[in-house]
């Protein structure tokens, strides 16, 4: 098929996820033919840095030996049975290395397709939980300002926002929301430390005022993504963790988008050295090939659910290809790559040259507000005012101008409203890494005149 009628065949047919569909008709789509490591490759020929590793997924490059092998090795078995009655071996493999790698504690993993999948597993394990235990009154969640969790009603729930979800107010369960460090830091001024008091002070006193009512606390460890790259402290992460356990809450740890090393450990709960009750694992899970997710539970959240079949006390929840055979396998293969190329201590280097190259030349130029780094994630505010911290109004749409930009040199990235986003895969080697700091350097000049 030719590339002119993919496009007309594309803008007649698709609607594609988080976008004006009127912008999206109004130009020729860049349709993506193939990849290899951490280029894509779009069918007119034309090859472009990943700097969002495909929306955050990707981890080894694209089309890596080992993981495409495994996957071939895999259909060569079966592609999908069901986990509703019966077992495969790649769930059963995938699930013990899981268990191995995680924070010590989490024993149990049920699988799911994507990462509001994993949340919503999450959140009903733990309202089902509370119940099973006889802490009736706990049936609502804790979250933090400009969570993300989801796009599912139960994780729109706890990841909330008024401008996009507006609509979907009266369907969704609204969450009793904590102010994370970041929006003291940013828009009230503050210095770090006393941003992280400020917080710190504001979640107990929240907490401990809705404690009868909560049934578990669910946080992005170390960075809020979709917030814009709003990374906090490990010291509050480790407060939220002790404060939900002292209030009789579980925490739930969404790692969909800081697991798999983004931020420089496999896991972002290890900066703190905490298990959290629960686990949300997607994106990276799978080295960013197939939808897979997982969420883990401790053993004393799995011991609730036992009991005699007419109890009804069984986790009455699951989706058609939950545990898909070849995704696991792709999954474990991935596993196999970060011990086989040590990716995590190969990653060191790699981001301190992000960070240096960042401060050097991106932080200097005039509508950059704001850096903010953990591991591979970075987003970079960019204000219309410097000194006054004053945004660009969204009709400015100064970060599709960036990735516009962007684009016409070669990378591929995507912006949170005015935030730019970099998050490389892990195989990002350090030549790349400075075309990436250069190209987006370029594109922000552009588009900020
Ligand atoms: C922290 C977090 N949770 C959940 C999700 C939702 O994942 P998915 O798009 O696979 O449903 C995302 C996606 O960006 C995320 O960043």
């Amino acid at each position: 098929m030719d590339t002119e009628t993919l496009a007309r065949w594309d803008h007649r047919h698709l609607w594609h996820p988080f976008t004006q569909m009127a912008d999206w008709l109004a130009e020729e789509p860049l349709i993506v033919a193939e990849a290899e490591g951490c280029t894509l490759i779009d069918t007119r020929g034309r090859r472009y840095l990943d700097g969002v590793s495909s929306l955050w997924c990707n981890v080894h490059g694209h089309r890596h030996p080992t993981l495409d092998a495994a996957l071939r090795a895999q259909l060569e078995q079966v592609a999908h049975t069901t986990m509703l009655g019966l077992a495969n071996r790649p769930s059963i493999e995938l699930a013990h290395a899981l268990v191995a790698l995680a924070p010590v504690g989490l024993t149990r993993v049920f699988y799911s397709d994507a990462g509001a999948t994993a949340v919503e597993v999450a959140l009903r394990i733990a309202l089902q939980y509370q119940q099973l235990r006889g802490e009736t009154a706990r049936t609502r969640f804790a979250s933090l300002v400009e969570a993300y969790h989801g796009d599912t009603l139960g994780a729109v729930g706890v990841g909330y926002s008024e401008t996009f979800h507006r609509h979907l107010a009266s369907a969704v369960a609204p969450a009793v929301r904590l102010t994370p460090p970041h929006v003291f830091r940013w828009e009230r001024v503050l210095s770090a430390e006393a941003a992280l008091g400020a917080a710190l002070a504001e979640a107990e006193q929240v907490l401990a005022a809705h404690a009868p009512h909560l049934a578990a606390l669910i946080v992005e460890p170390l960075v809020q993504g979709a917030a814009g790259m709003w990374v906090h402290p490990v010291a509050y992460l480790a407060a939220l963790h002790e404060l939900a356990h002292r209030h009789g809450m579980l925490f739930i740890a969404d790692e969909v988008a800081t697991g798999f090393g983004r931020t420089g450990r496999m896991f972002a709960s290890e900066h703190a050295a905490i298990t959290p009750d629960l686990l949300c694992l997607a994106k990276g899970i799978s080295g960013g090939y197939l939808p897979l997710a997982a969420t883990l539970a401790t053993e004393e959240v799995f011991a609730a659910f036992l009991g005699p079949y007419e109890e009804f006390r069984a986790f009455f929840h699951g989706h058609t290809y939950t545990g898909n055979p070849l995704g696991c396998a792709v999954g474990l293969a991935s596993l196999d790559v970060f011990r086989q190329e040590r990716t995590l201590q190969a990653l060191g280097p790699k981001i301190a040259r992000l960070t240096e190259r960042l401060v050097a030349d991106v932080a200097p130029l005039p509508h950059v507000g704001d850096i903010r780094q953990q591991g591979v994630m970075v987003g970079i505010e960019l204000v219309a005012d410097r000194a006054a911290r004053v945004p660009y109004p969204p009709a400015a749409r100064v970060g599709q101008r960036v990735v516009r930009a962007a684009r016409a040199r070669g990378v591929i990235l995507r912006p949170l409203g005015n935030v730019i986003v970099l998050m490389p895969p892990l195989a990002i080697a350090a030549a790349e890494i400075d075309r990436l700091i250069d190209v987006t350097r370029e594109a922000i000049r552009e588009a900020t005149g």
